[in-house]
């Protein structure tokens, strides 16, 4: 009776306290994230399914690999949202980019180009897992000098920082917000990934949880942690930002 009870509770919980998810590739055929537009309809469900009341997607700029700009992302936003509408799919849904930190970010920057923010001016920024970005530093001061709030991407991942926690400090004290992989709380990325999100979390270092979704491999496992009472708990005190956006 007790198992039957608990396995009932179980499959009642859901993403829904996270609110918004403000990373993911999502939209089709950008970068490597989904290719179709059949699978950003079926993912778009399973994220409603999860309980997410709105999405951010956030395609991948970085030049030469991915050459997205923010015409080509609002113009495939448009399409999407066009399909949400022939299949009954009732969610907003917008779009922001995930930003390669590099020379060419830099002068986008500064020549104030337009650039794809999301929520209260929020910009989303990640560097190589070879290296870190020679000027991130310079590119996170001159963001806020333009009035934009840079999110570092999933710190959690970056190997050459991992037993460096004071890093992630620095980060926070530059004006730099951090954002986590919710994957990264179940070891899908490595243990040693694991515990510098655990870090993170543990000392409420953690602003936003995206979902970095780019495959069916990444769905199924946050179904997994959606149903998982021991890693909701373990984001249940974050003061979370999410549902800001
Ligand atoms: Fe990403």
């Amino acid at each position: 009776m007790f198992s039957f009870f608990k396995k009932k509770l179980d499959t009642n919980l859901n993403l829904s306290f996270l609110g918004v998810d403000m990373h993911s590739h999502l939209l089709p055929d950008l970068d490597d994230g989904l290719q179709t537009m059949e699978q950003t309809i079926e993912f778009a469900k399973a994220m409603q399914e999860l309980g997410y009341k709105k999405l951010i997607c956030t395609p991948h700029i970085l030049p030469g690999v991915h050459d997205n700009t923010p015409e080509i992302i609002l113009a495939r936003l448009q399409e999407v949202r066009t399909a949400f509408k022939e299949n009954d799919i009732d969610m907003p849904i917008e779009a922001a980019a995930e930003y390669m930190v590099g020379p060419e970010f830099h002068e986008a920057i500064l020549n104030d180009e337009k650039l794809l923010s999301f929520g209260n001016n929020y910009i989303l920024i990640e560097m190589s897992y070879a290296a870190p970005s020679q000027n991130i530093a310079k590119v996170i001061f001159d963001l806020k000098i333009k009035g934009y709030r840079p999110i570092l991407a999933h710190p959690e991942r970056y190997n050459y920082y991992l037993g460096n926690n004071e890093v992630y400090e620095d980060f926070i004290g530059r004006g730099c917000l951090l954002q986590i992989n919710l994957l990264s709380l179940t070891g899908f990325y490595g243990k040693p990934v694991q515990k510098a999100a655990e870090y993170l979390v543990k000392n409420k270092m953690v602003s936003f949880i995206g979902t970095d979704m780019h495959h069916m491999g990444h769905l199924n496992m946050t179904k997994s942690f959606a149903i998982n009472v021991k890693l909701h708990q373990m984001i249940t005190e974050l003061e979370l930002k999410n549902h800001t956006l």
